[in-house]
Formats: structure tokens, sequence, C-alpha cells
């Protein structure tokens, strides 16, 4: 795994009515990946897209589309996100009955295995599953919403995923997600983190060159 920091924009922020637009200015303006949060109106209060968006951000760039499922019975939609274009699908491990099972089936339809863990969830549910993992995100809010607060509770089981990733010599890219900007950016950094997802901090800003530049440098 390659220790330098990706920055993966998240849609939830941006002008819809502009997606391919927005995704392609911050494809141009340095971004790594494009994140797409899938929400339902029942893992979580709010609901946004579904694969067809996915199919969209997927025309619109060449970045690896990272497909974050906020769904219950994620298992049910895999085949679609995947035929959607997804590169990366990730699931909560609260909403996977068989965590296991679910990261298999992603990896089955031939794309990156991602596990997603809510701020009261423990490092220690991944323990055993490491090795059916591309990716493990995070959640430094309660997921949902865009613009909230990060919390800085999760700074310890950044570090702890960290240790347990590094000392199995797990290829697994630790992703954060939820109110990154410049003021909390060099804390994930530091604590591990080596993916991070923002949404206000750059598409509520109107240079997202100068959004993107400013989460930089805030860990370089
Ligand atoms: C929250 C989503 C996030 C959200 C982050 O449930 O998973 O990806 O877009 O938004 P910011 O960066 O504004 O906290
Ligand atoms: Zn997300």
């Amino acid at each position: 795994m390659s220790s330098r920091v990706r920055i993966a924009p998240s849609i939830l922020s941006a002008d819809l009515g502009r997606l391919a637009e927005e995704v392609a200015a911050v494809e141009a303006a340095g971004a790594d990946w494009i994140h797409v949060d899938v929400m339902d109106g029942c893992f979580v209060p709010n609901i946004t897209f579904g694969p067809v968006v996915v199919e969209h951000v997927k025309r619109a760039t060449k970045l690896p589309v990272d497909v974050h499922l906020m769904i219950v019975e994620p298992e049910r939609h895999l085949a679609a996100f995947a035929d959607a274009g997804a590169d990366g699908i990730s699931v909560h491990v609260e909403a996977c009955r068989h965590l296991q099972r679910s990261l298999a089936a992603i990896r089955d339809l031939g794309k990156r295995a991602g596990a997603v863990l809510n701020p009261h969830t423990s490092e220690e549910s991944l323990r055993y599953v490491l090795a059916d993992l591309d990716l493990v995100l995070i959640m430094t809010v309660n997921p949902g919403f865009g613009g909230q607060d990060f919390m800085p509770a999760m700074l310890p089981k950044i570090r702890r995923l960290r240790a347990m990733i590094d000392a199995e010599k797990a290829p697994i890219d630790l992703e954060v997600d939820g109110g990154i900007a410049p003021e909390t950016a060099r804390a994930v950094v530091d604590a591990g983190a080596r993916v991070l997802v923002a949404g206000s901090a750059i598409f509520g800003e109107s240079d997202r060159a100068a959004a993107i530049g400013a989460l930089r440098k805030a860990f370089g």
C-alpha cells in the first residue's frame, strides 16, 4: 500500500444539477477518488442515490468510484452497484449479518471490498476478516448527513486500526469520513488514515483546487 494520502470528495455536497461538471471539476483539481454516499432512509435517516447515479459518476470520470453503502441488507444490492461502475464497495459492519460473506461477494464481483465502522463500533469487529478487506472506512461522524462536526473520540480507533493493519502487513486502505477539513486532516493522517473523504470542505468552497490544496497542506 502506498503511504500517499488520497483525497476522495463526496458528491453528497456537490451541486447535483451539474453532477458531471462537479465530478470533472474535482478530478481536474487533483482528487484521487470520487466518493458516493448511498443512503436508504432506513439504515440512516436520509435518502440519497442509487446505482443510476453511480453510472453517471462513472461516465464523468476516470478516477476510482468509491461507493459507501449506508443501507440495510446491502448484499441485496451489491451486483447492481458493481454493474453501475463502482470500483470499491463498502458495507457497514452494523448492517451485515454475515460480514465476511458480504465482503467475499464484493470481491467475487471483481470489486474492492470495504467495511465501514459507525462511531460506536470497535475495530475489533474486523480482526478476523482482515484478509477479506481492501479498505476500512472509519466514520468520524454519525452517518447520514454532510457538514457535521468531526468526533475526536475516533482518533484512538484510527490509531488502533493502523496498528492492526501494519502488524498483519495487510494491504488495506484506511479511510476516514465525516467532518474532514483543514482543521482536522492533520490529526487523522497522524493517526494513520490514508484516504480522506471530504464533502463540504471541498464542494462548499468555490475554488475546488484551493480546497483540496488546503487539505493537503494541512497534513503535508
Ligand atoms: C456522511 C457521509 C459523508 C459525508 C461527509 O454520512 O458518509 O461522506 O458526505 O460530509 P462532510 O465532509 O461534509 O462531513
Ligand atoms: Zn461517506
